[in-house]
């Protein structure tokens, strides 16, 4: 369990340039649990992912992580964290050493390391035959892949992961997202997904925390937040486009995917006829 407790964060304190980034942060997240982080740019979500991941070191408040503080080395281990484009940081010369090289650094055997290399792949569905190519001849959603699976390589209880989708195509989009969320949440890892995208998080997260300015307006579920339109006009946010369409087809109910819309629709067909 994570637990984030009255947690503020001024950037260059001191200077002309200081900027608040948080304030008074408290939240926690459950074992198991997707969690959303949304809000609008510059309203804290990367700031704050790097205060829990234990990279940027905390001023005010406090985070604990399965109850050691984060300042704790140990907690290392527990959590993976993957940046924003984390593509731009790929370098070796192969998809596999690529994969492997954070395993590595943990001291493992060789054996134990191609088995994460191999299981890390299947998880974010890159195809074993890629191990040998260089990444920088694979698409783009392919190298976003080879750079998430560096990090599942590691087996992080944690794993935080900065807009995961963003900048791809939306068919690279839709498979990364399923492949991964499937494969990761049945081996138990818990989930801190950074995103914009409220269709993601209608489809992937167990709750959402909203940050505007660097302050949290909202903590529930997904369902719960799109019934709040002042919430979502106050962060800059917009419901899922399904959920905009039945509230444009002047339809009660709510729908955060595409299969609820459609029963929802049908059913009101029936009721016209
Ligand atoms: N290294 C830094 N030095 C100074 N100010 C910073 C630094 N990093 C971020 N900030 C400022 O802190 C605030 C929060 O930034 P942060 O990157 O956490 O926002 P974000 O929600 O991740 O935005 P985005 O959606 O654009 O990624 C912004 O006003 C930003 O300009
Ligand atoms: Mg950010």
């Amino acid at each position: 369990m994570i637990v984030v407790k009255d947690v503020s964060y001024t950037y260059m304190t001191g200077t002309p340039f200081e900027k608040t980034a948080l304030k008074n942060i408290s939240f926690d997240v459950a074992d198991g649990e997707v969690l959303a982080i949304a809000g609008h740019t510059g309203s804290g979500k990367s700031t704050l992912i790097q205060i829990i991941a234990g990279l940027i070191k905390l001023t005010s408040g406090t985070v604990e992580l399965d109850g050691l503080s984060v300042a704790d080395k140990k907690i290392r281990r527990l959590v993976g964290i993957v940046f924003q484009y984390p593509e731009h940081q790929l370098f070796e010369e192969t998809v596999e050493s690529d994969i492997a090289f954070g395993p590595k650094n943990f001291g493992l055997s060789d054996e134990e390391i191609s088995a994460r290399v191999e299981e890390a792949m299947r998880q974010v569905g890159l195809s074993a035959e890629l191990k040998k190519v260089s990444p920088f001849e694979l698409s783009g959603g392919q190298r976003r892949r080879v750079a998430i699976a560096g990090i599942l390589a590691l087996k992080p209880k944690y794993l935080i992961l900065d807009e995961p989708t963003a900048g791809l195509d939306p068919l690279a989009k839709e498979n990364l997202l399923k492949e991964i969320f499937g494969a990761v949440k049945k081996s138990g890892v818990t989930i801190i997904l950074v995103s914009h995208n409220m269709e993601d998080i209608a489809r992937f997260a167990n709750r959402v925390v909203v940050l505007a300015q660097g302050e949290i307006l909202f903590i529930g579920t997904p369902r719960e937040l799109f019934a709040r339109e002042e919430i979502l006009s106050r962060a800059g946010l917009e419901p899922p486009p399904i959920t905009q369409l039945l509230h444009e087809l002047k339809i009660d109910e709510q729908a955060l995917t595409l299969d609820e819309a459609e029963k929802i629709i049908l059913s009101k067909e029936r009721e016209l006829l």
